[in-house]
């Protein structure tokens, strides 16, 4: 049995999606979710589907490795990033090599890195008079939005559109592929 723990920073919309997509499957399991804010909307999303939950804090997340037999204790095989905002320390990324996954709502390389996250992205896209923008799936290293990247995908940016409609059309296909493609991942290492 794959088992996931999905970190997460805020609303927890995608971390939705994913428990449900794997809610009956056969081998693979949402087991935890990890959060850096006590209050996140996300560790109620948790309670609601009997999810056990973690929240930790900043300097034991930084400078300690505690984290790892939390994990361990829950047998977490793979980590999912869905708007987790702290960048990953070393002796996570070493101990989860290749079994680290985030979304981005951009095309990376473009809008990425520190400070870029949820609507930052969406406001830059709009100013930039870009005509297209997406999603990325990508592998996580020790460098904000740098891991290899697995997945992207696209939609239009109109004259029409301002950062809230960006957002929407972006969280649409975040919520269509990051389920799918973490399964794609899981069944094919
Ligand atoms: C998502 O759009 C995700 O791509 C983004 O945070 C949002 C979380 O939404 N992540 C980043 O910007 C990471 N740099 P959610 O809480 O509704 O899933």
């Amino acid at each position: 049995m794959h088992k996931i723990a999905i970190f997460a920073s805020g609303r927890g919309s995608n971390a939705e999606k994913i428990i449900k997509y794997f809610q009956q499957h056969p081998t693979i399991k949402v087991q935890l979710i990890v959060s850096n804010k006590a209050d996140a909307p996300v560790l109620q999303l948790a309670e609601k589907f009997g999810i056990s939950s973690l929240v930790i804090h900043k300097a034991r997340f930084l400078q300690t490795n505690d984290l790892l037999d939390e994990l361990e204790s829950f047998k977490i095989n793979f980590i999912v990033l869905a708007g987790f905002l702290w960048l990953i320390p070393s002796y996570l990324v070493h101990a989860f090599s290749g079994r680290i996954v985030n979304i981005h709502p951009s095309l990376l390389p473009k809008y990425g890195g520190k400070g870029m996250y949820g609507m930052k992205v969406h406001e830059a896209v709009f100013e930039s008079k870009d005509q297209e923008t997406g999603i990325t799936i990508h592998h996580v290293n020790e460098h904000y939005d740098e891991g290899s990247i697995i997945f992207q995908a696209k939609c239009a940016v109109t004259p029409l559109d301002t950062p809230v409609t960006i957002a929407q059309k972006v969280q649409l296909l975040e919520h269509q592929y990051f389920p799918v493609i973490i399964e794609n991942m899981l069944l094919t290492t």
